[in-house]
């Protein structure tokens, strides 16, 4: 049997680590992860997790309701402020992975005379998209399934082309902004953002906010992508052709008692109850317990009037 930190012989060598990430990353965050009192045999589990996910990318949190009501609650305004100066009410616009699509249909507003469309490989979040649109009259967007390594449009169909929360969840984020860039015409922009997992923050101290943060970045890892993908936008930009990139970033902070009930009461259900927690539980990264026990702390956390948390989000903006 495999220690923690032990790596399958098996499974050494076979295995591309997403870019960035090494083996002692994982090392290091299964054995504190054990160190919490998680499965001795996490680390072999992660490895044969990262094995099993071989093939295809996983989207670790599935659709969900409370993952897409997470989505929902997203606008142009709170989540790509950064792209606002460079919109024109002419152009025509791509939003690869729109889920439920409410930054998508605001992008589209802002192009009153233009086109938007939306693609996600998954035709949930697409349905409620299109409702919403139709409820807000919004006539210059639509919403079709696609996948963004593989974009259905000619070269230089787009003046811009946009990804919110999307490159972390994948295994080749420098393929897609290939792919991209592909799509945009050579004076247009491709803009991405991205939240940092472990540069997210919280305060009172809260261990099992800890263990919650620890079982993610496991899991994003064992999908073989990268939770931590803010920090490396612009690498991934630079490997991807772009020349001219400007870098941002900026924050959601969650700190009023509404906040705080709604963003803690997201994610106790997303914690047990989306495809995150199936995917823990299934690789065996945590038991039913854990999920409750960090369940409860999310609720802890929420209830503190000195609860306070923030995501870092990074931006990219790229040209040429
Ligand atoms: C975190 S959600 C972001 C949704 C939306 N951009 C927002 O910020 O509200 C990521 C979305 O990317 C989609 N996605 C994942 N892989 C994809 C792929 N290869 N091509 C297109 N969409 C993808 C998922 O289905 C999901 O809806």
């Amino acid at each position: 049997m495999l220690l923690p930190g032990d790596v399958d012989p098996q499974i050494q060598g076979t295995k591309q680590a997403p870019s960035g990430v090494g083996h002692t990353e994982i090392r290091r965050i299964t054995h504190r992860l054990t160190l919490a009192g998680a499965d001795p045999c996490l680390c072999r589990t992660a490895w044969q997790a990262w094995r099993v996910t071989d093939q295809q990318d996983v989207y670790i949190h599935g659709h969900h309701d409370s993952v897409l009501r997470s989505h929902r609650w997203r606008t142009i305004h709170n989540s790509a402020a950064y792209l606002i100066p460079h919109l024109r009410p002419d152009q025509q616009l791509l939003d690869v992975g729109c889920g439920p699509g409410t930054i998508t249909i605001d992008l589209a507003q802002m192009v009153a005379s233009g086109n938007v469309v939306g693609i996600d490989n998954e035709p949930m979040p697409l349905e409620q998209a299109r409702a919403d649109a139709q409820r807000q009259g919004a006539g210059n967007v639509s919403f079709s399934m696609g996948d963004v390594y593989q974009l259905n449009y000619p070269d230089g169909t787009f003046d811009v082309v946009h990804a919110h929360q999307v490159l972390q969840h994948l295994t080749e984020p420098v393929a897609a902004l290939r792919e991209m860039r592909r799509v945009c015409k050579p004076d247009g922009y491709v803009a991405a953002r991205d939240a940092d997992f472990a540069a997210m923050a919280w305060y009172p101290p809260q261990d099992r906010l800890d263990r919650w943060l620890d079982l993610y970045r496991c899991v994003a890892y064992s999908n073989r992508t990268e939770p931590d993908a803010g920090r490396r936008l612009l690498s991934w930009a630079r490997a991807a052709g772009f020349e001219d990139i400007t870098c941002s970033a900026t924050a959601w902070c969650f700190a009023t008692p509404e906040e705080r009930a709604w963003w803690g009461g997201l994610w106790v259900e997303r914690v047990t109850s989306s495809a995150l927690a199936g995917q823990a539980l299934d690789r065996h990264l945590a038991t039913r317990e854990d999920l409750e026990d960090i369940a409860d702390g999310w609720r802890r956390w929420a209830e503190q009037d000195d609860g306070w948390f923030t995501v870092l989000n990074a931006e990219v903006l790229c040209r040429g």
